[in-house]
């Protein structure tokens, strides 16, 4: 990768390229700048800081409020990276809404919008892209929709699930996203979406055949240590590193005479 600024279109083309996509969540300032110095092309803000950084039991209570707190943060490392940035849940359903919220993240500093769901929200996606803002799809486990999905369980299994997903993955394509999340999606079904869709599909708990993979960047460094999803292989303990350091540090407080 060059000094070049990463676009949306840039992700668009290394579909078919034989160059896979290591995309991964951010939330703030330094770490934006640590990851783009690793040459990470993509980061991506999002809504999973809702368990892993401000405490809630799920993406449902995290406010636009919140997402724009935290895209400004990114937005301000001024990365090479693409930024893309979560719609919160709840402003997709009505495609007035979903256009002022995608507006709202890109004035804050968002490149480009992650949208959960497929063909029930189609006229939202339609919205957001006719105004000229690039979409990122995620289909698969939607963690907005835990509720009505099993819970963390592979997606596509089932026969008509199976339709759905792939249906879903068919229409994004061809409404015009620039690449699609594929969340705990059967590893063969990820692998027959992802030579069938135009665009680059980014796994996560879905197997190795995706264009590329995006993990959650307290799950791979070990900094939400209370729950770690099976599919992530963490590289580091930095919730350990970080509690040797503070007992360090508090003996050699006490200890000073
Ligand atoms: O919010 C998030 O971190 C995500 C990734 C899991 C893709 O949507």
């Amino acid at each position: 990768m060059n000094s070049i600024k990463i676009t949306a279109d840039w992700i668009r083309h290394r579909k078919n390229s034989g160059e896979k996509i290591a995309a991964m969540t951010v939330v703030d300032y330094p770490t934006a700048k640590i990851l783009d110095e690793a040459g990470l092309p993509l980061l991506l803000v999002g809504d999973s800081l809702g368990m892993v950084v401000l405490g809630y039991e799920d993406t449902t209570k995290v406010s636009l409020d919140d997402m724009l707190h935290h895209v400004r943060a990114v937005a301000r490392a001024k990365v090479k990276a693409l930024v893309v940035a979560d719609m919160p849940y709840g402003w997709n359903r009505n495609p007035q809404q979903a256009l002022y919220c995608a507006q709202r993240l890109c004035d804050a500093g968002a490149e480009a919008v992650k949208v959960e769901g497929g063909t029930e929200i189609a006229a939202s996606i339609e919205m957001i892209l006719a105004k000229g803002i690039q979409v990122m799809g995620h289909i698969g486990l939607m963690p907005q929709f835990l509720g009505e999905t099993p819970r963390y369980k592979k997606q596509g299994l089932r026969e008509e699930e199976k339709k759905k997903i792939i249906d879903d993955a068919l229409f994004l394509s061809k409404a015009g996203v620039f690449s699609i999340v594929l969340e705990a999606v059967e590893d063969q079904l990820a692998e027959e979406i992802t030579k069938r869709v135009d665009v680059p599909t980014i796994g996560i708990g879905s197997g190795k055949f995706c264009d590329g993979q995006i993990l959650v960047f307290h799950d791979l460094m070990g900094l939400f240590p209370w729950f770690r999803p099976k599919f992530v292989q963490p590289k580091l303990n930095l919730a350990l590193l970080i509690k040797e350091a503070a007992t360090a540090y508090k003996k050699e407080v006490q200890d000073a005479t």
